[in-house]
C-alpha cells in the first residue's frame, strides 16, 4: 500500500465510522478545523484522561517514579484562552512567534517560505526553479508536468529538459534567484513576493471597544496561563520545588499551510506541564522528562522503531529555550526515513518567570538584565511582580528554571490512530478473501472498552447480555450489539477498535459464564459472569 493510500484509507475509515469530521462540512468545510465525532471524542478523552492520570494524578513527594532525580509534587490548572494582551509581548509571541511566508501576486495564495519545495529545471540556457505543492510521492511528476507546460513542450520531449537532482526549500536560494522561481499554482515565473513575517497568533476584540485598544489574542499555548499563576500557585497550595503544573486545553494558531489531516491544525488541545526545578538541577530533570514522555507513547502502542527522540540543532531552538528535544513518529504520510513531532521538551531556562517580572523590578535590588529600548524604559513592561522564589529550607531565593513537556492532544490522537490502523486478510464463507481494518488501539484509549453481544436474540440470551451490560456500563463506555451474525459483530467491533467481545451463547444457560474475545490474537476463553467486570477492568485500566 503506497504512503498515499494508507492516508485515504484512513482519513475516509475515521469518517466512516465517527472519529473524525472536516469541521462545517456542509459548507464545504473550514481549512485547519477538526470536529471529532462519537468515537473521536472518547478516543482524545482517553489520551487526555491517560496523560493527566499518568503525568499528574499519580504523582505526590510521596509517589514518584524512581527515575526521578528526586521526589516532587504536581498540580493541575485551567486557564483562560484569552489573557492579557501583555503576557504575549512578555512572552516573546508578540514579536517573534511568526512563519515567513510568501504570496503569489497573481492567484492571491500564500506558502510559507520554508516549507516550499521545488527543482531546478533547464531548457538549453534558460533555467528556472519549479515549485509543488504536491505530496512527497507526486512531487517529481508534478514539477515535470509543469515544466513541460512552461516550457510549451509535450511529454514525448521530456528528455530536453534537465532536472536538478535535489529538492531544496525556497528559504534555500538566494535572492538573485528568487525571480525565477515558479509558484505552485500559477504559469508564469517571478510571480512570488519577497518573504513577509506572518504572525501566528489570532486576533480578537474584547468588549466593546473595536479598536487597537480591546485588541487581544486566542493563545497559541497553554504554557503562559500557567507561569503568570506561578505565585498564585505557590502561595495558595504551599508546594515546594521541585514542582510541575499540568494544563490541558485548546490552543490556536493561524498556520499558513495547515495539512496532514490533524497533524497541523488552526484550532488543537495541548497537554503542557510547566516544572519547575531548582537551576542547578535542571539538566538531570530535562533528561528525565525526555525519556519519561518518550517511555509514555511507547506504553500505549506506539512502535519503538517508529520513534525517535531528536535534539534540536542550536539554530533550531525557539527563543525560549536553552535546549529541546522533540519525540517524533513516522507518520505514513512522510516519506520513508522521515519523522513529525509528536511533542517538545524544552528547557526554557528562567526566560518565562524573569519576562513576566523584570519590566518593574528595581535592578539593584534584584539584579536582573532588564532589556531596555531607546529611551531606557523595559522593552517589554512585565508584571512587576516578584516571581523569584525562596526555599524555606535552604532561605536561598532564586528564580525556578522550567522544564517544559508539550504535547499535542490532536497530534498523539493522530499518531495513535495511524498506528492502530491494520487491514487484515479475512476468509468469507463463500471463500473470497476480503480485507478488513482492524483498529489496534491499546485497550486503554479503546473508545469502546467492550462489547457485549447475545448469540441469538432467543432463550433469554438478550436478557442475561443486558445484565452484563448495565454493570459493565457503570464503569466503562462499552457497547451492546444483538444484530446479525456473530462473526459480524466481532468484526464491527475491531474496527472500531473495541479490545473486548462479550458472547452470552447456550452454554451461559447451563453455568452462567460467558466467552471472552480479545481483538488482536482473536484468542477466547470462559469466565462467570460475576467475574466479567473484574476481568474487563484488569485488561483494561
Ligand atoms: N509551549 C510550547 C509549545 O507550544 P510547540 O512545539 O509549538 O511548543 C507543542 O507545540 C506541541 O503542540 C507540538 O509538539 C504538537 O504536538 C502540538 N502542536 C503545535 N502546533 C500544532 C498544530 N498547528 N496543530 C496540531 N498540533 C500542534
Amino acid at each position: 500500500m503506497t504512503v498515499e493510500n494508507l492516508m485515504d484509507k484512513l482519513v475516509s475509515h475515521c469518517k466512516a465510522n465517527g472519529f473524525m469530521f472536516q469541521s462545517s462540512e456542509i459548507y464545504g468545510g473550514l481549512n485547519g478545523f477538526w470536529d471529532y465525532g462519537p468515537l473521536g471524542v472518547e478516543l482524545k478523552r482517553n489520551i487526555k484522561d491517560a496523560w493527566w492520570k499518568d503525568m499528574y494524578q499519580s504523582h505526590n513527594e510521596l509517589a514518584c517514579p524512581p527515575s526521578a532525580p528526586s521526589t516532587y509534587d504536581m498540580v493541575g490548572l485551567d486557564c483562560t484562552i484569552i489573557m492579557h494582551p501583555q503576557v504575549w509581548k512578555c512572552s516573546g509571541h508578540y514579536d517573534l512567534f511568526h512563519d515567513f511566508m510568501v504570496d503569489c501576486r497573481k492567484t492571491k495564495k500564500r506558502y510559507r517560505f520554508d516549507q516550499l519545495r521545488g527543482r531546478w529545471v533547464s531548457q538549453g540556457p534558460q533555467r528556472i526553479f519549479v515549485t509543488t505543492m504536491a505530496e512527497p510521492e507526486q512531487e517529481q511528476e508534478d514539477i515535470a508536468r509543469r515544466a513541460l507546460k512552461f516550457f510549451n513542450l509535450r511529454s514525448k520531449d521530456i528528455e530536453r529538459l534537465t532536472f536538478e537532482e535535489r529538492v531544496l526549500t525556497l528559504d534555500k536560494l538566494d535572492e538573485a534567484d528568487r525571480a525565477k522561481v515558479l509558484g505552485p499554482d500559477t504559469d508564469e515565473i517571478g510571480s512570488l513576493t519577497d518573504p513577509r513575517e506572518f504572525n501566528l497568533m489570532f486576533k480578537t476584540y474584547v468588549g466593546a471597544l473595536s479598536g487597537e485598544e480591546g485588541a487581544a489574542f486566542l493563545r497559541p499555548e497553554t504554557a503562559q496561563g500557567i507561569f503568570v499563576n506561578f505565585k498564585n500557585v505557590v502561595d495558595s497550595t504551599r508546594i515546594r520545588v521541585p514542582f510541575g503544573v499540568a494544563q490541558v486545553g485548546k490552543s490556536f494558531r493561524n498556520e499558513i499551510t495547515p495539512r496532514n489531516f490533524t497533524f497541523r491544525s488552526r484550532e488543537f488541545e495541548q497537554m503542557e506541564i510547566e516544572f519547575f526545578c531548582h537551576p542547578s538541577q535542571s539538566a538531570n530533570w530535562y533528561q528525565y522528562w525526555r525519556n519519561r514522555r518518550l517511555q509514555w507513547y511507547k506504553d500505549l502502542g506506539l512502535d519503538s522503531d517508529r520513534l525517535r527522540l531528536r535534539e534540536h540543532e542550536q539554530d533550531e531552538l525557539s527563543h525560549y529555550s536553552c535546549g529541546t528535544a522533540d519525540i517524533e513518529y513516522a507518520f505514513p504520510f512522510l516519506p520513508p526515513g522521515e519523522y513529525g513531532e509528536l511533542e517538545g521538551i524544552a528547557h526554557r531556562g528562567d526566560f518565562d518567570l524573569r519576562s513576566h517580572s523584570e519590566g518593574k523590578l528595581d535592578p539593584k535590588k534584584r539584579p536582573l538584565e532588564v532589556e531596555l529600548d531607546e529611551q531606557g524604559s523595559p522593552k517589554h513592561r512585565g508584571s512587576g511582580k516578584d516571581l523569584t522564589y525562596r526555599d524555606d529550607l535552604t532561605n536561598e531565593r532564586f528564580i525556578p528554571h522550567v522544564i517544559e513537556p508539550s504535547a499535542g492532544a490532536d497530534r498523539a490522537t493522530l499518531a495513535f490512530l495511524c498506528q492502530a490502523y491494520t487491514e487484515i486478510q479475512s476468509s468469507e464463507s463463500n471463500g473470497k478473501f476480503e480485507s478488513r481494518v482492524v483498529m489496534r488501539l491499546h485497550p486503554r484509549i479503546a473508545p469502546y472498552k467492550a462489547a457485549v453481544l447475545p448469540l441469538v436474540k432467543k432463550d433469554g440470551m438478550p436478557e442475561i447480555a443486558a445484565e452484563i451490560y448495565g454493570a459493565l456500563k457503570k464503569k466503562f463506555n462499552v457497547f451492546y450489539d444483538e444484530k446479525s451474525a456473530i462473526g459480524k459483530r466481532y468484526w464491527r467491533q475491531d474496527k472500531i477498535g473495541t479490545p473486548y467481545c462479550i458472547t452470552v451463547d447456550s452454554q451461559t444457560l447451563v453455568d452462567r459464564t460467558v466467552t471472552i474475545r480479545e481483538r488482536d490474537s482473536m484468542e477466547q476463553w470462559r469466565i462467570g459472569i460475576d467475574q466479567v467486570v473484574a476481568e474487563i477492568e484488569k485488561r483494561v485500566c
